[in-house]
């Protein structure tokens, strides 16, 4: 009788040896979670497309963030649903719009303890949805936009928050935000780029959660799904630029991407495990098609594979607290 020479089954044989040859590990510190806080509600509401999401209060947001605080996450990641939008996104740069005052909120509450990070985008802000300035024949204006983001970074900063990340891929917008906080002072303020982000429609709820209002589509600025070497590009430029730390998005549908940037650049890489990618797990898991929680944790496992370090996911504190257990 012969038997096979190699056994790579040897290595599955129990939990423990499984742990011990174990290629990835994550940790509740390289997990973000996003918030959403809308202005002037008492109670925070639900977010139908995003079962276990909340659009919060002032009040609900300090204390959810208290509790990623102590689930032991490494971050949070802001977003305002200011009570009016208008054409420029007013609301984004007034020191005292949503966001900013959120941030101020949970630096109070948290301090140094968790990293406070907040979206540097105009789509929450405006009444059309576009992440910049439309010009009367409906295209978004790149520079003109860039000023707007300019005096964002610096309303956020001022506010305390520690990273910003400019979302709305425009042209040119980290070496702007770069320059713009360090003149104003906040040399420290670290900048989290969406350097690679794509058109996407794993978006969708996302945008029931912040109440967007866009008619049409982000195909000027944001990438097309097709493409891979374009990232390289875009990523290449914002390290150039100044970024602290690069991101892309989606995550679980651009693998190869996250892969590719991790091979490439020297900088922290994050992936963002974006609203559609969770609704779809919560939708199957709540007609008993798919085990959440093994789903959950194999497609965070899967994203740090591929490379990021760091992952923005809705799951952020109940991955936290699985982790834990495992510990
Ligand atoms: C732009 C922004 C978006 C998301 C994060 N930042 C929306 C978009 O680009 O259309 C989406 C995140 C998600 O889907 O979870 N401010």
């Amino acid at each position: 009788m012969s038997f096979p020479n190699v056994r790579p089954r040897r290595l599955r044989t129990t939990a423990a040896m499984r742990r011990m040859v174990s290629e990835t590990r994550l940790h509740p510190a390289e997990l973000i979670l996003p918030l959403f806080v809308k202005e002037g509600i008492a109670e925070p509401r639900a977010v139908e497309s995003m079962p276990g999401v909340l659009q919060h209060s002032r009040e609900s947001l300090r204390k959810a963030v208290a509790e990623a605080a102590q689930a032991g996450i490494g971050g949070v990641m802001l977003f305002g649903i200011p009570a009016e939008k208008d054409a420029v996104g007013s609301g984004g740069i007034d020191p005292n719009g949503i966001l900013n005052v959120a941030i101020r909120d949970v630096v109070a509450e948290v301090g140094d303890s968790v990293v406070v990070m907040s979206d540097l985008c105009l789509d929450e802000f405006t009444s059309h949805g576009h992440c910049g300035l439309v010009r009367p024949d409906g295209s978004v204006d790149n520079d003109a936009t860039l000023a707007a983001y300019a005096r964002m970074a610096v309303a956020q900063a001022a506010a305390g928050v520690h990273v910003v990340g400019p979302s709305g891929m425009m042209d040119g917008q980290v070496a702007v935000v770069r320059r713009a906080l360090d003149e104003a002072g906040y040399r420290d303020t670290t900048i989290l780029a969406y350097a690679a982000k794509y058109a996407s429609a794993f978006y969708g709820p996302f945008r029931d959660a912040v109440e967007s209002s866009l008619d049409g589509d982000r195909r000027t600025y944001q990438q097309d799904p097709a493409n891979l070497r374009e990232s390289l590009r875009e990523v290449a430029l914002d390290v150039a630029e100044g970024a602290d730390i690069v991101m892309v998005k989606p995550a679980l549908a651009y693998l190869d991407v996250i892969s590719a940037v991790r091979h490439m650049v020297d900088v922290p890489v994050a992936a963002y495990q974006v609203s559609g990618e969770y609704a779809m797990v919560e939708a199957a898991a709540a007609n008993g098609w798919i085990d959440r929680d093994r789903v959950m944790m194999e497609t965070l496992h899967s994203i740090r594979r591929a490379g990021a370090q760091l992952i923005l996911t809705y799951w952020a504190v109940d991955a936290a607290r699985h982790l834990r257990a495992d510990f």
